[in-house]
């Protein structure tokens, strides 16, 4: 028996790094899957590496509204209602850095990706979980929500605080209704969107590695499990939670080395 049998979960974000390994470790635990993502190609080569009819792959922009509202009705469609809303999107580009830098043009797409996706996958995605009597909302934060970092991303970090905040005052409005909402904050993570930032710049991946309690980066399934856990039953009294899967990061004053 799977963990999430019969549950269909709506994963954003899903062509790559943590939400194409969510779709992967989501079906194999029972579920079926919308693996959405701006990158229609990308989504499906996701689908393709799950069991037949286990996945389906829809490009989804989460900054637009018409576009959000579409997936959720193209999932109901396919899969009969939603339990799950994992919001996983989220962009880091370099043009958002210290706030002495950063344009309003680099400052609002993130915010429209990072803070406005997840408000819309939660205006159009709820209602469907509300349909089912009740579900499971995952919205992805960060660790850049609890700690600052003077390496600034600025954009980035109040994004992720605003879907903190956002994440708690669903928590308490849909509470008698079974619908529990939880930020997962993940700590550093080796995924595209972070090797992409240290790339080009070995000496910043050090000069950060001093402050992780571990020494290293998570891998994507250390956080995706910790979602597992979220979207399943076995969180059925867990929500408004911060859920930090971070290696320690938030807990750290001075570390080993
Ligand atoms: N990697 C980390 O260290 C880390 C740490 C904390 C939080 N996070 C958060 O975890 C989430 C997943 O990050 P990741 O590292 O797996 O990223 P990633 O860059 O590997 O994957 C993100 C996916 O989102 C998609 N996407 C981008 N814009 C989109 C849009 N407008 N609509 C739909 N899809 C869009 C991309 O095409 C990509 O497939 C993000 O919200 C990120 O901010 C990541």
């Amino acid at each position: 028996m799977g963990r999430l049998d019969g549950k269909v979960c709506v994963i954003t974000g899903a062509g790559g790094g943590m939400g194409r390994d969510a779709a992967q470790l989501f079906t194999q635990e029972g579920a079926k899957v919308c693996a959405a993502d701006v990158n229609l190609d990308a989504a499906k080569e996701t689908a393709s590496g799950c069991a037949e009819g286990t996945v389906f792959a829809h490009q989804v922009d989460v900054a637009d509204e018409a576009s959000v509202a579409a997936m959720m009705s193209a999932t109901k469609d396919h899969f009969g209602g939603i339990d799950v809303l994992y919001n996983n999107a989220g962009i880091s580009p370099a043009d958002d850095a210290s706030v002495l830098d950063t344009t309003t043009e680099a400052w609002d797409r993130v915010q429209a990706v990072n803070t406005k996706g997840v408000f819309l996958c939660c205006k159009h995605g709820i209602p469907h979980l509300l349909d089912r009597g009740g579900g499971s909302v995952i919205n992805v934060a960060s660790f850049v929500a609890i700690v600052g970092a003077a390496t600034s991303q600025i954009s980035y970090t109040a994004s992720k605080g605003a879907v903190l905040s956002m994440t708690r005052e669903l928590a308490v409005q849909f509470a008698r209704q079974s619908v529990r909402v939880n930020a997962l904050c993940p700590g550093p993570v080796e995924t595209p969107l972070l090797l992409r930032i240290f790339g080009d710049d070995p000496a910043a991946l050090e000069r950060r590695r001093n402050h992780w309690p571990t020494g290293r980066l998570a891998k994507a399934r250390e956080v995706v499990n910790g979602a597992l856990f979220l979207a399943s039953d076995e969180s059925s009294y867990v929500t408004g939670a911060t859920f930090l899967v971070d290696g320690g990061l938030t807990a750290a004053y001075v570390t080993p080395e």
